[in-house]
């Protein structure tokens, strides 16, 4: 960050920077997003549509006189800020970049693009407007970050270029498909470096980088996709951008034809995992990936045994439920686990309290009223409010959010679980009946989780997400294709120490059958 920056963050509320997503940008970084737009030579106007504290003006004004800058920030006090700066070297106007300018086109624009995690900006109304004036489609989900990418692609001049630092979450996600698949209609698309700085650039986003470049021309047949280890800087960057990659950097050019927006382009960017293997299938064919029980208000519907003899509450209301993914330590959940959770007064329950008549419960639902339980986000979509999701206790559950790799856990306590995992119920047809105990043996394997991982949310910090259906559609070894006496020596594993199994031996196995 610019010494303007890390005095604008010191002075500042950290509500007020969430509030307008107010993350700098390093200036080694803008640097080297400069240098791509000032190499095009013959710019004249440039755009910041998200001018902050106006970092990428700063170093395009080391770099070259005579431009005619424009810049846009919502925030008035910030929009001051930077106008006590740049005065009249930069036409800065206090509007929401999305709604106005439409009309108006630039040699160069680049941004650093407001990133909200939840959607609290009216996108709908943008989306409405985006769509009919770029004649695209678009998901209701897309992120207001690309919809910035969007409209600059479509203001940028013939010959004109631009540069974004976005998440790379879009490249990925199932919104992202239409915003891709403009990014391939309209040509412009030429390099995509994919990178995770040791200082996460977007402090609360947790999610890997990427810089977006464009180009207004239609004489490029080819996309670059990059992807970098590490970075403690930005040299590597440079280098890229100089056509210069060194054997730790994955590069690779793609023709327009070749690119496919409905895919997850990380396969553009990283080396595939489930090449090595054969005879894979959908996990779906398995097994169905659901999400845990939302509550909509835990501090109300969630018990331990204090609370519930305080509040009188008996267990014939209350539904067992694992709350916290921390109570759950190995790869098995027993009786025994539970009622040690119980027994340390922790959060082991679910009120389950429809159509029960009884007194105590009554007087808590009302206690729930008073404090506007019923009036929440998911409680008023319910009848009646406090009805719980009718999802059954899945016999194997998987964890959302992992470091090193998808833990998957054996429910052998058949206990209810919260978001903090993903129920995983089995499927049986006549091509894959296998037992919970191969299945299990098999999720237990880094190779299972190696292949996952392909179809995994990438963040930053080593973070992976799955949500349901990056598990439904990930692939797995058709572990049906076994012969009997492999599938009976991993059960027999599996019964004799489930927790901990003899995983490297199983892999051996699984190999003979399915490396390619
Ligand atoms: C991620 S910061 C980037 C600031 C600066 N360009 C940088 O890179 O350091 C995004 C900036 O966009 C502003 N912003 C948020 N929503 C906006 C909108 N709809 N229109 C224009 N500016 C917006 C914020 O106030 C914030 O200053």
């Amino acid at each position: 960050m610019g010494s303007i920056e890390s005095d604008y963050v010191l002075r500042t509320p950290i509500e007020h920077r969430k509030h307008y997503a107010q993350f700098f940008t390093p200036v080694s970084l803008a640097d080297v997003m400069t240098d791509w737009l000032v190499k095009k030579g013959d710019i004249v106007s440039v755009l910041e549509p998200a001018f902050g504290l106006g970092v990428f003006t700063r170093c395009l004004l080391e770099k070259k006189d005579n431009l005619d800058i424009k810049g846009f920030d919502v925030d008035e006090k910030i929009f001051n800020e930077s106008r006590r700066i740049y005065g009249s070297q930069v036409n800065l106007l206090n509007q929401d970049y999305m709604h106005n300018d439409w009309n108006n086109k630039y040699d160069a624009i680049i941004c650093n693009p407001p990133y909200f995690k939840f959607h609290n900006y009216d996108n709908k109304k943008i989306i409405d407007e985006i769509e009919a004036r770029l004649s695209c489609k678009l998901n209701g989900f897309t992120n207001l970050y690309t919809l910035f990418l969007l409209k600059s692609i479509h203001q940028l001049n013939p010959g004109g270029r631009c540069a974004y630092i976005v998440p790379s979450e879009f490249l990925n996600s199932d919104y992202g498909r239409l915003v891709k698949r403009h990014l391939l209609k309209t040509r412009s698309l030429r390099h995509i470096i994919v990178f995770s700085f040791e200082d996460n650039l977007f402090e609360d986003a947790l999610t890997t980088s990427c810089l977006v470049l464009c180009e207004n021309s239609e004489d490029c047949e080819t996309v670059r996709f990059t992807s970098l280890p590490t970075l403690n800087g930005t040299g590597l960057i440079k280098k890229c951008l100089d056509n210069d990659f060194p054997d730790n950097v994955f590069s690779r050019e793609y023709a327009f034809s070749d690119l496919d927006p409905d895919v997850k382009w990380k396969n553009y960017y990283q080396e595939c995992n489930v090449s090595k293997y054969g005879n894979l299938v959908p996990f779906s064919v398995y097994a169905k990936v659901m999400r845990g029980i939302a509550t909509g208000a835990n501090d109300f519907f969630i018990f331990n045994k204090s609370k519930a003899e305080e509040q009188h509450v008996g267990e014939e209301f209350l539904r067992p439920c694992v709350c916290r993914c921390a109570d759950v330590k190995g790869s098995v959940f027993t009786e025994e686990d539970y009622q040690k959770l119980k027994e340390a007064d922790k959060n082991v329950y679910l009120l389950d309290a429809v159509g029960v008549e009884d007194e105590n419960v009554k007087r808590y639902l009302k206690s729930g009223i008073a404090d506007g339980v019923d009036k929440k986000y998911l409680t008023s979509s319910r009848n009646p409010w406090y009805a719980l999701e009718n999802r059954l206790p899945s016999p194997i559950w998987v964890t959302v959010f992992n470091r090193k790799g998808l833990r998957f856990v054996r429910n052998q306590a058949g206990v209810s679980n919260l978001t903090t995992f993903h129920c995983v119920y089995p499927q049986r047809s006549l091509y894959n009946d296998v037992s919970d105990d191969l299945l299990f043996a098999y999720l237990q394997t880094d190779i299972a989780k190696e292949i996952f991982a392909d179809n995994c949310r990438e963040y930053g910090n080593g973070l992976q997400k799955f949500e349901p259906n990056d598990l439904n559609k990930g692939m797995m070894m058709d572990i049906a294709l076994l012969p009997d006496h492999e599938k009976k020596k991993i059960e027999a594993m599996v019964r004799d120490c489930p927790e901990s199994l003899p995983v490297k031996e199983i892999e051996i196995i699984l190999l003979k059958y399915f490396q390619n």
